[in-house]
Formats: structure tokens, sequence, C-alpha cells
């Protein structure tokens, strides 16, 4: 165990993960979401209590339209004949590596590489060291070894890393770009990458958060070819009563929210990405995936699980969150990667018909 800091103010942000395992352990024990890895992740997963259909709700928007960004990533990728690299910032808990890499496009990653505070990553280490079912995924036992005093775990896959992101990457993340004597950066900069940011960049100041999409950009766009694209789910607009009350109960548990601060409406959002130069950016709130950028047999689907009585209370809470995505391509063949982005429910319903 890592020694507990004397005035630990970074311990309540450190927690959120916990709401955000056990929301999703909730999706998928309602049947909003399929997922047989999040109940390793949280302690006594049998007897934790399941959360309102509103939240479940949200849960499944959120993890859905993440999803399809991803998957359609990891196409655009094999497209162009090439492997993907995925890495998610602020990971916590978070099980999509595994869903990846047992599911159709397994072939098309190249490497997973997750990022959080170390004693976080340390108890996701822990956890997939001691479960068979998280580290066969890894490969064999001899591949999957633990660094940095039980903080960092590498496989031929998925790597788990300890760093502060609110600290200069040049310093925290140099691992992913730099040589380490004669081996490569972790991250190869001729490869289509993609970061996710799934509530996470909210808890940090705009400035912090500037600096590291800059810093990727940076490494990503001085490529002739390269593909940088990054997702950012969090929520926005606190600046009214919904937002208030939000802001007002975070803070009774000692979490800010500075990152939603320069964006006041869904428009503000992209500007996250164009202000750092890169080539495109788009959001929608969970309110307009839900009502427009959901398969019609899905919807018709969760609608089924649970009774909702609260339709109204419901948009209120999805129009504070959104997911915006940005995308820098340079080269000549960047035209297809444009295509990226959340396809309305008309394109997913033709796709499934076909
Ligand atoms: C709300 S949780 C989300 C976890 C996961 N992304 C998901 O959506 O399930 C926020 C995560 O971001 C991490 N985080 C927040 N600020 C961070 C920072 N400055 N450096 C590293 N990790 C951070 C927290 O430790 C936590 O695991």
């Amino acid at each position: 165990m890592l020694p507990p800091q004397p005035h630990d103010t970074d311990a309540p942000i450190r927690l959120t993960d916990n709401d955000a395992a056990l929301a999703k352990l909730s999706a998928v024990r309602q049947n909003y979401l399929s997922d047989p890895y999040i109940k390793y992740f949280v302690p006594r997963a049998t007897f934790q209590p399941v959360r309102p259909p509103l939240i479940n709700i949200g849960t499944f928007v959120r993890t859905v339209a993440i999803d399809d960004l991803v998957n359609q990533w990891l196409d655009l990728s094999s497209a162009e004949g090439k492997k993907c690299q995925i890495v998610s910032l602020g990971a916590g808990s978070d099980t999509r590596f595994w869903q990846l890499a047992t599911g159709l496009r397994k072939d098309c990653l190249s490497k997973y590489i997750e990022v959080d505070f170390p004693e976080n990553t340390m108890k996701k280490a822990m956890a997939i060291k001691k479960n068979k079912d998280l580290s066969t995924v890894l490969g064999a036992p001899a591949d999957i070894k633990l660094g940095h005093g039980g903080t960092s775990l590498f496989s031929p896959l998925y790597y788990l890393l300890p760093a502060d992101l609110r600290q200069n990457p040049t310093l925290s993340l140099s691992s992913l770009i730099t040589r380490n004597g004669d081996a490569p950066p972790l991250l190869d900069a001729s490869l289509p990458t993609l970061l996710i940011f799934e509530c996470v960049l909210v808890y940090m100041s705009p400035q912090e958060s500037n600096t590291l999409l800059r810093w990727f950009h940076t490494y990503f766009a001085s490529q002739n070819d390269g593909r940088l694209g990054a997702i950012v789910y969090e929520m926005f607009g606190l600046g009214d009563s919904f937002g208030r009350v939000m802001v007002s109960n975070l803070r009774t548990r000692n979490v800010s929210l500075p990152g939603a601060d320069p964006y006041p409406n869904v428009e503000s959002l992209p500007s996250r990405f164009l202000n750092l130069d890169y080539t495109s950016a788009h959001a929608l709130t969970l309110k307009d995936i839900r009502r427009d950028y959901i398969g019609a047999d899905e919807l018709d689907r969760i609608s089924k699980l649970e009774m909702l009585d609260e339709v109204e209370e419901l948009d209120l809470v999805l129009e504070h969150y959104a997911i915006t995505w940005g995308l820098t391509v340079s080269g000549k063949h960047g035209a297809a990667w444009n295509e990226w982005g959340m396809r309305r429910r008309e394109t997913i319903d033709e796709d499934e018909d076909e």
C-alpha cells in the first residue's frame, strides 16, 4: 500500500472512480449493458445496490456513445491497414480494454494504455493480478509484470501507468513518447491513436488539460501521416440552477469541477480542441445522443427494462453531460478520418439492416 498523505486533497477525486464503477455495475445488472469484467473491480459486487433508472440510462447512453466512437476509430485504422493505439487517461476501473481485447475488433489493437493516480493504478494492478479472468486476457503470467512498487503493470498489449495528469506531461508521461535506452517509446507516432478522457478533465484546471491535449497534439501532428483522436465525456453548463446544485453537492465531498468553467453551453465545447489546432471537433449532449444517435432497436430494448417516471428530470440531467470529440489528421490520406463521429439513428439502423 502507498503511505497515506497527511492532507490528501486528491483522495475525493480518486474516489469518484468508485461512483463510476458502481454506476456501470448497476447498468450491467439491470441489463442495460453487457460487461463481464466490471464486477471484478467493485469490492463486494453482489451486495451493491442498483442505481435509479435515470442513472442507469445515463450510463448506458454514455457507454454506447463512446463505444461507437472507439469502434469506428478501430475500423478506420483497419481500413488503412494499420493497428491502432488507445490511451485512456483517468481510466479508473474502466473495463473497455477487456471488452475490446476479447471482442470482434481485437486484432485491430496495437496497444492499450491506461493512466491514473498511483493509488488507483495500484488497486487496479492488484485486481488484475489476482483475477484469472482479467489476467488471462493480458497474456501468459510470465508476460505480465508489475513495476514502480506495484503501481504500474506491463503486458504485451496492455499497460497501466501511474501519473498525476495535472503535472507537466513532458515529465509525468515522458515514457509514452521518449525512448528508454534501446526500447522505443510506448506510443508509435505513425499509428492512429485515440485518447479517451471519460469524466476526468473536469477535475483539472483548463490550463492543465490544455497542456495535456496540446502535448499529445504536438507529438502526432508533427508526423507525416499523424492521426490523433480524442474523446472527452463530462459535465458542462453548470451555471444554471441544476449545475449549481451539482457543484454544491460535490463540494460537500470536497470535489470541485474547475474544468467545466470555460464551457457554459454545448456550442462552446469543441473550442477545447479547436483552440489547440486540432483539425476538427464536435460535441453532443447525452440528451441529443439518446434522442437521435442510439439505434432504434437498442432504444426500444432499454425502454422495457425499468419504469421511468421522470422523463423531464432525465432530460435535465442528460443535457448537462456531453461527449466531445476532436481530431487531428495530417497527410494526404486523411479524408476518411473526417467521417469519424457520432452517427445519427438512421445511419445506424441502415447499417444494421444490411
Ligand atoms: C469519475 S472517475 C472516471 C473513471 C473512468 N474514466 C470511467 O469513466 O469509468 C475519474 C477518474 O479520473 C482520475 N483522475 C482525476 N484526476 C486525475 C489526475 N490529475 N491524474 C490522474 N488521474 C486522475 C481519478 O483518479 C478517477 O479514477
